[in-house]
């Protein structure tokens, strides 16, 4: 290690010593991975991913989504943990800290706080959907083996205005009582859990699938690809869903990197992350797509896949009352760490910068919510006649969040620690988890985040979304 090294790395310490000792964080690197998985990992893989998957073609667009992950989903969760570690602060504190004087970095951060409540909105209502489901699961509702009937009690769900909401406040009671025990109880506990849990319920579930008769074309359908499938707008598509898997452009993982510990390895821990993440995902296609075949259902049947034809398929096969308990109380687990996740960025953003309570900001934050949430809730009923662009507001919601605002934060911290922060902060901020940080792979981190990223996201938004 070299003395300028050494140096440099003394100089962050110290840096980052002066950030008074109460505040809050992870305490161990185990919880430190269990709570970044959980944020990655959610409904994203057990609902958007299959359905995203089969409705654009199965292993082409799987590819191209696999490519957005590495090329630029990791980057970016890189850049958005460390630049947090290295300030330990909420969003906006983060960004303020780490610019020149003067300059609106920070307004990445305003953009992070209002896609994370626009997210939670509408993916609190589809989490409502499945809380809803276990308890059909359990009371035998769902053994129907044509999806008509099932289309019927899933179209009697969110049309109904009370249920919608009441599954959605129970939903944000629940989040509301684990972010209110704080970083190291409420978040790290719940979600070193969860994640085994979770692993154990999908694996249970997936060999159900593979074992099925049948099984093998439902693989092919997931691992061949027919790239004639490929066009802009899918690959928007694929590059929307690798920001929401992993959590990114929205300040998730910069709120979490402020709560990591000083000594904790950020490219390791994300590369961790992003496999976990991608495992997760298999392992729900594999649970899925073989079964839908099986049982002679289509794979593109939107985002209903979950709720209609997934119950249509367990009810085809034997023991299937059993399954469809085990698959929803896995697609009830799944969420929650990320839900926590995405309400810690503005319950962090209360307290760090208005200096509320942690009571008070989740109180808040949970209040706001349940009024934005309400407009995706009742989209169905009551508010049917409101079509923002011609969309529901679900919809509107997750196109403006995955499709474009998460990509421009993306691009955005990209070109921040690129072209502001610049490459000797950021070795800095590296090496203070391993002082014989690699410098060659630092560097090629850095170009990748400095040129390669912010030029795929750019191309691609603008490609996309026809401005090109
Ligand atoms: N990554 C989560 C999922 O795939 O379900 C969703 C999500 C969580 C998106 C947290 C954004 C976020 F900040």
């Amino acid at each position: 290690m070299g003395k300028q090294h050494i140096v440099a790395h003394q100089a962050a310490t110290k840096s980052v010593d002066k950030i008074p000792v109460t505040r809050e964080g992870f305490i161990t690197g185990m919880g430190i991975a269990a709570a970044t998985l959980g944020a990655a990992v959610g409904l994203g893989n057990i609902w958007k991913f299959p359905f995203l998957t089969g409705a654009n073609g199965g292993a082409a667009f799987l590819i191209i989504y696999l490519m957005s992950t590495i090329l630029i989903g990791l980057p970016i969760m890189i850049s958005e943990i460390l630049l947090g570690q290295r300030a330990k602060g909420d969003v906006v504190t983060t960004l303020i800290k780490m610019a020149p004087k003067g300059q609106p970095w920070w307004l990445i951060g305003i953009a992070g706080i209002l896609s994370s409540f626009l997210i939670l909105a509408f993916y609190t209502e589809v989490v409502a959907w499945v809380f809803a489901y276990v308890f059909k699961a359990v009371s035998g509702v769902l053994l129907s083996t044509d999806p008509d009937t099932n289309m019927a009690v899933f179209n009697q769900l969110i049309t109904d205005p009370v249920q919608s909401l009441v599954w959605q406040w129970v939903v944000l009671f629940a989040i509301g009582c684990i972010v209110l025990l704080g970083v190291a109880k409420g978040i790290e506990q719940t979600t070193k859990w969860l994640m085994p849990i979770l692993f154990v319920l999908l694996v249970v579930v997936s060999i159900r699938g593979l074992t099925l008769p049948g099984a093998g074309e439902g693989l092919s359908f997931l691992f061949q690809p027919d790239f004639s499938k490929v066009t802009s707008p899918m690959i928007l598509t694929a590059m929307g869903l690798a920001f929401f898997k992993l959590s990114i452009g929205m300040g998730a993982m910069m709120t979490y990197g402020s709560y990591y510990r000083n000594d904790q390895h950020i490219p390791l821990t994300a590369t961790g992350m992003m496999v976990g993440d991608l495992v997760v995902s298999l392992l729900a296609g594999i649970a899925i797509f073989p079964a839908v075949f099986a049982f002679g259902f289509e794979p593109d049947a939107g985002p209903g896949l979950l709720f209609v034809t997934i119950p249509a398929v367990f009810a085809s096969m034997p023991l299937g009352s059993v399954f469809v308990v085990l698959f929803f109380v896995l697609a009830a687990v799944a969420p929650i760490g990320a839900m926590i996740s995405m309400l810690e960025v503005p319950v962090a953003f209360l307290r760090g910068r208005m200096g509320l309570t942690r009571l008070h900001a989740t109180l808040i934050t949970i209040a706001l919510l349940a009024i934005v949430g309400s407009t995706v809730a009742l989209s169905n009923s009551t508010l049917a006649h409101f079509q923002p662009f011609d969309m529901t507001t679900f919809d509107f919601y997750d196109f403006l969040t995955s499709n474009i605002l998460l990509p421009l934060a993306g691009l955005f911290i990209c070109l921040f620690v690129g072209w502001s922060w610049g490459f000797s902060e950021m070795q800095q901020t590296l090496s203070l988890s391993d002082t014989r940080w690699n410098r060659y792979l630092t560097i090629v981190l850095y170009g990748i985040i400095k040129f390669v990223t912010p030029t795929l996201v750019m191309i691609i938004l603008l490609s996309g979304l026809n401005l090109l």
